[in-house]
């Protein structure tokens, strides 16, 4: 297998582009500017909206935690940050969404805090990480946390990454005694105290995992404070049973640990590591390892296999599902989703999303290529939504996800007046996904209450809709957003 060598600093994430003309959506009940989604949908989907969180030199007011429908509808659009991780998990036994949002560096990780909303949109934790980390440039953060992972544990506990510069012996790889890297650590943090309950630095475990299995070199260029040599690269991490599986992109691998750190196992996506390969188990600069089905005897992997970096083309890119043996240490092919008709290199980020075992549907999030795809059992490609310039513009990971809310704010609406008595009404509520319709009342003041409804069951469509009314009694409109005849909210009265 070629091995191909990149310069140091160029890793994971792009220096991204303008995208040049691609089409933006806009509201007149409130200044969003999401991209507009091109779908192709030739088969049924499993049920859930889509979660995006783009990023790249797009207009500001697009880069945002995003949900959509099916039919490119936008459904909820987060305040103007970066984001990474935008989906939804389960906490104390209730839906959340949860993101990281922060300062990602082109040179591919990030410093930033976990956010974890409920389903009116509150923000009920915020999770963040302090410690004696060293920065390139020396300065101090209010949290630590990595972009990579965000990822809520069945004990209520949420699991990071987060990257460390130190400086360390390189000369196995060709550096100095004294070269500057970067530790790759994860953090199982306690949700309501931020308590840190286990941590783990790759570092620590160099037998297991020796600095010159890596795969990124160590460029003639790296090995300083400013430019440090990334020999692991962490970005995902999930809980098993008797400890945590890592996915070490720059090492190809994921590692199995125990509870206490130590490494159990490897699976090396070029040689196996501890398992014997039947058919083509091979995978590169990986995102996104899950764990499924776990037993004593074995389990499923799923992972983005990259196959790339903006540098390195070992293949194209694929949603890849292996079956480990742990009886006769074997690594079996299961699954490899590409579309023939749209091969994909992502050179950065991406996920692999199982939807539900009963119907094995997968969702994947191209990363520095900005599609996603859902598969369907057999394989073939049911949806495909673009939302950018590829290379142009990313979404770390995308995911499907089912998700019920009513936000805490009220309705949005704009009046334009037609005529002396005459308007049209646009109407939206950002971020609601359960009424169904609307009502138009007339006021007599900013203030009034109990207001004569003028126009009732103007049905939902999509994010805002458009009303014409007539014969206005008043200048003051209010509007009620309601599932069948239920009131679910209510705006504020709005004079034109
Ligand atoms: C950071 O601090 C250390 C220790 O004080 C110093 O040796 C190093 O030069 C500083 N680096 C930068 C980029 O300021
Ligand atoms: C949950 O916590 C318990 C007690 O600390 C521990 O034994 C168990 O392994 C944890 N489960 C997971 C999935 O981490
Ligand atoms: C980060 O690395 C420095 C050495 O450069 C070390 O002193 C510090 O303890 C490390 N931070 C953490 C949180 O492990
Ligand atoms: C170290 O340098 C030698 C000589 O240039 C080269 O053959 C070898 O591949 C290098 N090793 C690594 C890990 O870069
Ligand atoms: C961690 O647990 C493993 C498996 O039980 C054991 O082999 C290893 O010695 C333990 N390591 C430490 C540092 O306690
Ligand atoms: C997990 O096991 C169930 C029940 O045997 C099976 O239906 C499902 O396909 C398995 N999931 C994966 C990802 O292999
Ligand atoms: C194995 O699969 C990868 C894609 O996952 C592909 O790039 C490679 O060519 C395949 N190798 C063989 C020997 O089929
Ligand atoms: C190991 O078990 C798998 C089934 O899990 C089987 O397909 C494979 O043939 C076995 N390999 C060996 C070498 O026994
Ligand atoms: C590729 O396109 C052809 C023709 O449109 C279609 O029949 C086939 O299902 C597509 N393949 C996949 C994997 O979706
Ligand atoms: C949708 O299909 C058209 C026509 O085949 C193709 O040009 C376009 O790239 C497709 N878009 C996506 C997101 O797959
Ligand atoms: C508005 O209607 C409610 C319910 O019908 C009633 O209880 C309330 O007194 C009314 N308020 C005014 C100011 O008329
Ligand atoms: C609301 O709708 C339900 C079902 O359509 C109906 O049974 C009920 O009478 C309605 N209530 C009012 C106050 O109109």
């Amino acid at each position: 297998m070629a091995r191909w060598w990149y310069t140091a600093g160029s890793a994971m994430l792009l220096a991204l582009g303008a995208a040049a003309d691609w089409p933006y959506l806009s509201y007149n009940s409130i200044d969003f500017q999401p991209p507009q989604l091109q779908i192709n949908q030739t088969g049924p989907v499993d049920p859930g909206y889509i979660f995006l969180g783009p990023r790249g030199a797009i207009q500001p007011a697009g880069q945002a935690a995003l949900i959509y429908d099916n039919s490119g509808n936008l459904v909820y659009e987060g305040p103007d940050e970066v984001t990474a991780n935008f989906m939804v998990q389960k906490l104390f036994g209730k839906d959340v969404i949860t993101f990281w949002a922060g300062d990602m560096l082109d040179v591919g990780y990030g410093y930033g805090t976990v956010h974890i909303l409920d389903n009116t949109y509150n923000e009920i934790y915020t999770v963040t990480l302090t410690g004696s980390f060293v920065t390139p440039d020396n300065s101090t953060k209010d949290s630590y946390i990595d972009l990579h992972e965000s990822h809520i544990t069945p004990n209520n506990t949420l699991l990071v990454t987060a990257y460390n510069l130190t400086q360390h012996d390189l000369t196995s790889v060709n550096g100095t005694t004294s070269d500057w890297m970067l530790d790759s650590h994860f953090y199982e943090i306690d949700i309501p105290t931020n308590k840190i309950i286990n941590s783990w630095s790759a570092l620590d475990h160099q037998d297991a995992i020796p600095l010159n299995s890596s795969h990124q070199e160590l460029a003639s260029n790296a090995g300083t404070q400013a430019n440090p040599w990334d020999a692991y690269h962490i970005n995902a991490i999930t809980t098993t049973r008797h400890g945590y599986l890592v996915s070490l992109r720059h090492m190809w691998s994921g590692f199995y640990l125990h509870h206490n750190g130590t490494v159990m196992w490897q699976i090396d996506g070029e040689n196996g590591g501890d398992f014997k390969q039947i058919g083509n188990t091979t995978f590169s600069w990986q995102h996104d390892i899950r764990v499924h089905n776990e037993t004593d005897k074995g389990m499923v992997l799923s992972l983005f296999n990259n196959h790339n970096t903006e540098t390195n083309s070992e293949g194209q890119t694929s949603g890849l599902f292996l079956g480990i043996n742990l009886q006769n240490h074997t690594v079996t092919g299961l699954r490899s989703l590409i579309d023939p008709n749209d091969t994909i290199y992502a050179g950065s980020q991406g996920s692999t999303q199982l939807l539900s075992y009963k119907n094995q549907h997968v969702f994947m999030d191209y990363g520095a290529i900005s599609k996603v795809k859902e598969f369907s059992a057999n394989g073939s490609v049911v949806f495909s939504a673009a939302f950018g310039e590829e290379n142009a513009v990313a979404s770390y990971r995308g995911y499907r996800c089912q998700w019920k809310a009513t936000p805490f704010w009220k309705p949005s609406l704009a009046i334009t007046r037609t005529s002396d008595n005459s308007a049209d009404v646009y109407m939206s509520w950002n971020g609601a996904t359960e009424y169904d319709n609307w009502a138009i009342l007339a006021a007599t003041s900013n203030t009034s209450v109990n207001n004569t409804e003028l126009s009732a069951n103007n049905v939902r469509t999509g994010f805002e809709t458009a009303v014409s009314i007539g014969n206005l009694p008043t200048g003051y409109l209010q509007i009620v957003a309601r599932k069948g005849n239920a009131t679910l909210g209510t705006s504020d009265i709005v004079s034109f």
